[in-house]
């Protein structure tokens, strides 16, 4: 999978796909990361420009139409088929693990990243087939937005991560993780829980269920109701909401 981004800070990109799991996918050519300088467009021969002011007036300045639209025709000239542009931008749909899913299963796509007060309409119209937000908070540019599509688009992509990870399924089922420990059993008079220890498959698989509805109550609740749930799981729920009713009290 090629992902292709367009920004005017390509080394923002170009550094963080060296690290981690991404650098080593991109160093195996399971995935490139192809960073693309909209300056390299401007028209502006001296100063390199590629923002100017609002018509209408109003506070900032604009990505100009012409640099991202030219840099857009020279990316999909390179790529030579039609391909996903996603403009990043707190305007866009929200990002979730289905929509990483549905991008994985693209060839290339094309990244535009926005700065300033955001990019001249006119460009978008003619360019964007997809907007996405990453969440409900105001960032300065859209190139960590980028980098977190990337990341969790990368991973839904064959071969990226180590083969039988369970962690491919993670939110799969929408509850969260359970908590895990490793060696040693004690640390700073904290004892690993029990039961993990017992070697009892039946009674930890029950126990991880546990912690992972506890878990989801306290900080997600919104994800109970997608999440499905047996006639168990809805009896240890209704336990904890007692339980804590009576907390209360
Ligand atoms: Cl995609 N861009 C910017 N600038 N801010 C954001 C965002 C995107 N998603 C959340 N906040």
């Amino acid at each position: 999978m090629n992902f292709h981004v367009m920004t005017l800070f390509p080394e923002l990109i170009e550094d963080t796909a060296k690290s981690s799991i991404i650098g080593r996918a991109v160093g195996s050519g399971i995935i490139s990361v192809n960073a693309v300088n909209i300056r390299d467009y401007s028209k502006d021969s001296k100063h390199h420009h590629v923002d100017d002011y609002p018509y209408g007036g109003g506070a900032g300045m604009l990505m100009e139409a012409q640099p991202v639209y030219d840099c857009f025709k020279a990316v999909t000239e390179e790529i030579g088929h039609p391909v996903r542009c996603v403009y990043m931008t707190p305007q866009g749909r929200v990002f979730n693990q289905e929509m990483a899913k549905e991008f994985a299963k693209e060839e290339d796509i094309i990244f535009l990243c926005g700065h300033y007060e955001g990019i001249d309409e006119r460009a978008l119209e003619l360019i964007v087939t997809d907007q996405v937000s990453i969440g409900d908070y105001v960032l300065t540019g859209g190139e960590l937005p980028a980098l977190v599509l990337i990341d969790a688009i990368s991973r839904m992509v064959p071969g990226v991560l180590g083969e039988g990870s369970a962690d491919v399924e993670s939110f799969e089922d929408n509850l969260l993780e359970y908590p895990q420990y490793t060696r040693p059993e004690v640390f700073m008079d904290r004892k690993v829980p029990e039961i993990l220890l017992s070697g009892h498959h039946k009674n930890i698989e029950k126990w991880r269920r546990e912690k992972r509805l506890e878990r989801t109550l306290e900080n997600r609740p919104d994800l109970l109701e997608k999440a499905p749930l047996t006639k168990e799981d809805r009896k240890y729920l209704s336990q904890l909401l007692k339980a804590k009713e009576q907390e209360q009290e």
